[in-house]
């Protein structure tokens, strides 16, 4: 297989020239004023783009690593998982691998999770609820705000969000949230390698971590924290890669983010047409990821598909989980165009023809 396809993937997606660029700067050692600079710039930047005034920390690992933190130092006992898809369940899962008892509530893949799916569902003794922003196996964004306003409503549970394949896509409007962790990765609309997961976290989580055991250590909040405070990392943090991550930020900036929102709209909808015309959407409408489309594909051939994709340059990402087989997904984020977006469609038909 080429190593220079096109991606619209899922994660990791496209990362472009100048931005790899822009990352191989010399290395500094991570103790140093430089470093201190480079570290105070990102998190000054990301409360300017994502408009929020959460605290925001970041460890060198995938997203995953924060959403095991998030239970980690934030359940002593009983969560409330919500799931519509593969990340739902996953949540769930590190909760359970973490020893926490889990309650699920799971709605039928493919539609959203509403208000009214939780609400008098969330037990008094749930120490958290998590909720996948943007479930990346089925194509739906949750109306997050809609279900955190119901919880609130009626329980007052730490809320968790991932926001892996929707932050620096779409407007979450975190100041109006009320929630107490965001966790994403560098891999997806921040157009990055993979390598450093991004937290922002409320005070509130904070204080319940002083009363949580065994929160372990590179992944402990606290500890995380305390570096945090001085501008520092609590293990050896990828330079590189927070080069790139400053450059897109700039970038971000530069665009304007209501810019930036409107792109990745205007990308989906773009790819939304050409799949309504020729597949069927997986996701409920009305609740359509802003990020990724899920097509489903009935009795095509999607194993030859990507193959022949890749023999004409372009990569999207198979079905995920048990959608292996019947879908596949593309992936309009970061910083990709409508004009990349139609590039890839184009060479679909082509393919498409080519399997008839
Ligand atoms: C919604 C969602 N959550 C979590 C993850 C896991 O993220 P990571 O692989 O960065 O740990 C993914 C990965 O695709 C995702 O799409």
């Amino acid at each position: 297989m080429s190593v220079s396809n096109r991606l619209f993937t899922v994660g990791p997606v496209e990362v472009f020239d100048d931005t790899l660029k822009a990352m191989s700067k010399p290395m500094m050692i991570h103790r140093g004023e430089d470093y201190k600079r480079l570290q105070r710039g990102i998190v000054e930047k990301l409360h300017k783009v994502l408009d929020t005034d959460m605290q925001i920390f970041l460890v060198p690992a995938s997203a995953s690593g924060f959403l095991e933190s998030c239970v980690r130092c934030g359940v002593n006992e009983r969560m409330t998982s919500l799931s519509n898809g593969s990340f739902g369940d996953r949540w769930g899962s590190i909760g359970q691998a973490n020893g926490k008892i889990v309650t699920k509530i799971d709605v039928p893949w493919g539609k959203a999770i509403r208000g009214s799916d939780v609400a008098t569902k969330i037990q008094p003794t749930a120490e958290a609820v998590t909720i996948i922003s943007n479930e990346s196996s089925t194509g739906v964004l949750n109306p997050t705000q809609e279900i955190v306003k119901v919880i609130r409503a009626e329980e007052d549970p730490l809320i968790f969000v991932d926001g892996v394949t929707s932050v620096g896509a779409v407007d979450l409007k975190i100041k109006e949230m009320n929630i107490d962790a965001l966790v994403f990765g560098t891999q997806k609309a921040f157009a990055l390698p993979p390598g450093l997961a991004i937290l922002c976290a409320s005070e509130r989580l904070i204080k319940k971590a002083e009363k949580v055991q065994n929160r372990g250590y590179y992944f402990d909040i606290l500890e995380i924290k305390k570096a945090a405070d001085k501008d520092l990392p609590l293990t050896t943090p990828p330079v590189s890669l927070m080069y790139g991550m400053e450059y897109q930020l700039d970038k971000m900036l530069k665009e304007g983010m209501a810019n930036r929102y409107a792109r990745h709209h205007a990308m989906a909808e773009t790819s939304r047409d050409w799949a309504k015309k020729r597949f069927k959407l997986y996701a409920e409408k009305g609740y359509l990821s802003e990020t990724i489309t899920v097509v489903e594909t009935g009795k095509l051939d999607v194993a030859r598909l990507d193959k022949e994709l890749k023999a004409r340059g372009f990569e999207v990402s198979p079905g995920y989980g048990k959608l292996k087989d019947n879908t596949f997904r593309i992936g309009h984020m970061g910083d990709l165009t409508v004009k990349d977006v139609k590039d890839l469609l184009k060479t679909l038909d082509v393919v498409l023809e080519v399997m008839k």
